[in-house]
């Protein structure tokens, strides 16, 4: 089995949507924070699987993201996030990085694009911190 080696700057906690990820630390504007990690599968066997940890990283491939050892995958989705997520069609990754200066303490979040949330968040409606207001 896999070690689930969380890195020192972030931790999990609980959040208004579930499990998120909190730096803790101050991250600065562009800083690389984590990586999407998990098995690539193609989009079919993604399909078939569902759930809610799959990161599409190309029209044909697909991040399965449910294992622990993902630590990115507590990274809960907002509408004015403080990271992006970039994939890297070169190398097959996603990685994770601070779209502005993050003090410590704060949730981290991305936006999920447009797809994942029709599907996955709009139903239940958006808990990130712009929508709840
Ligand atoms: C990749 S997981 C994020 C971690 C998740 N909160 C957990 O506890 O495991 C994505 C799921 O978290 C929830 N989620 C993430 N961001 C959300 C948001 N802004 N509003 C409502 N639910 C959200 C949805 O259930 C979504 O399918
Ligand atoms: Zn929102």
């Amino acid at each position: 089995m896999k070690k689930r080696r969380i890195p020192s700057q972030v931790r999990v906690g609980r959040s208004s949507a579930g499990l998120g990820l909190f730096a803790t630390q101050p991250i600065a504007k562009g800083d690389f924070v984590i990586e999407y990690t998990g098995e690539k599968i193609s989009s079919d066997e993604a399909d078939r699987r569902g759930g809610k940890y799959l990161f599409t990283l190309t029209k044909d491939v697909v991040i399965d993201g449910t294992g622990r050892e993902n630590t990115a995958r507590y990274i809960n989705h907002a509408c004015k996030p403080n990271c992006e997520a970039e994939v890297d069609e070169d190398d097959m990754k996603v990685r994770i990085y601070a779209r502005r200066n993050i003090a410590s303490g704060e949730e981290l979040t991305y936006h999920y694009g447009k797809e994942y949330w029709d599907d996955h968040i709009k139903p239940h409606g958006c808990r990130c911190a712009q929508c709840a207001r």
